[in-house]
């Protein structure tokens, strides 16, 4: 519990320093997207890596007992932690993936840089994207533990945690500390308690295992450098019966106003999906601008299979 302490006061320092860099619109141009370079993102994540996996939001001096205990059953399900050594240096992750620029056919978009926070929570979202109508599609019940995963400022993990009461708890992962910072000040503001930030890398999300009902991803799948580790890991995350629901900007839809590289048609995330060991269960089509695409673990997935046919459709769509 010390050394959570510890890293939460680190946390603090961190999130103050970066506190007030809202600036920017959320999406840069097409070509800069091309220009981008998966280095940074590899920069990016080989200097968060090893530095602080996770903390309890603002919170920490004032949780009471059932809160703590709660909290380090999580915790203590968290799969990489930093290792020390005895000096108490923390050691670099020993394997970094290399990021991919393509997965399956599509191109992988640029990570969302935190200056553009403000357009998660601009007035019009709601009116545009439906949100509300998208919580209350979601199936969410009191008590519940739910990963918002690329949780950005909180605009959803404040609301989940509000909708779970205090009984449940979000988890909320993101991979830029200053996301991490905004979502902390808005906890501290609406007086929340019951979301734990983590921030991940971008290959692992450090989420407990086997203690996750839900997994959201709420534009965010479409921007992920490792898809298959990251997929692997919300498996793992999952208690049985869990399920993972993604929201994607609709591809086959013209109208949605957003830039190509981050939308995604739900044939190709079912594809990845099914590749990578899930099902879809069910699909909400109500929304104006996103799929929204229940998936749960396939019991009987046999990835040498799977892997075949999905080459197979792959080939076919770059042929198209
Ligand atoms: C477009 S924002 C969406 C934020 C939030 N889900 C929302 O709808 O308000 C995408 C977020 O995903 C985060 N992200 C990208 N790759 C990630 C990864 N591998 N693990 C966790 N978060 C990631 C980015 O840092 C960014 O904050």
């Amino acid at each position: 519990m010390m050394r959570v302490l510890m890293i939460g006061g680190v946390w603090l320092v961190v999130c103050f320093a970066a506190f007030g860099l809202f600036t920017l619109p959320a999406s840069s141009s097409q070509q800069e997207e091309e220009e981008h370079s998966q280095e940074q993102e590899q920069k990016h994540s080989q200097k968060q890596g090893p530095e602080i996996s996770t903390a309890s939001g603002t919170g920490l001096t004032t949780v009471n007992k059932t809160t703590e205990e709660i909290l380090d059953e999580l915790l203590e399900g968290i799969e990489t932690e930093p290792k020390q050594k005895d000096d108490g240096a923390v050691e670099p992750e020993s394997k970094v993936p290399p990021p991919l620029r393509r997965y399956m056919g599509r191109r992988i978009a640029r990570t969302m840089h935190f200056e553009g926070a403000e357009w998660l929570t601009r007035e019009t979202r709601e009116r545009q994207e439906r949100c509300s109508l998208m919580l209350s599609n979601l199936g969410l019940k009191p008590g519940m533990t739910i990963c918002d995963m690329g949780c950005g400022n909180g605009y959803y993990a404040l609301q989940l945690a509000q909708l779970i009461g205090d009984k449940g708890y979000v988890v909320g992962v993101d991979v830029q500390p200053e996301m991490l910072g905004f979502l902390r000040d808005r906890m501290e503001e609406q007086g929340v308690e019951n979301v734990i930030p983590i921030l991940g890398s971008f290959h692992n999300p450090r989420l407990p295992v086997g203690m996750i009902d839900m997994v959201l991803l709420v534009d965010v799948y479409h921007e992920f450098s490792h898809p298959e580790q990251m997929l692997a890991a919300m498996r793992k995350s999952l208690k049985p019966g869990g399920v993972i629901v993604l929201l994607e900007y609709r591809e086959e839809d013209p109208d949605v106003p957003i830039k190509p590289l981050h939308k995604m048609s739900k044939a190709q995330v079912d594809r990845e999906m099914v590749a990578n060991g899930f099902k879809l269960v069910k699909s909400f089509d109500k929304l104006p601008w996103q799929h929204m695409l229940f998936y749960e673990i396939d019991a009987e997935f046999d990835k040498e299979s799977v892997e075949e046919s999905v080459e197979e459709s792959v080939e076919g769509k770059s042929s198209e």
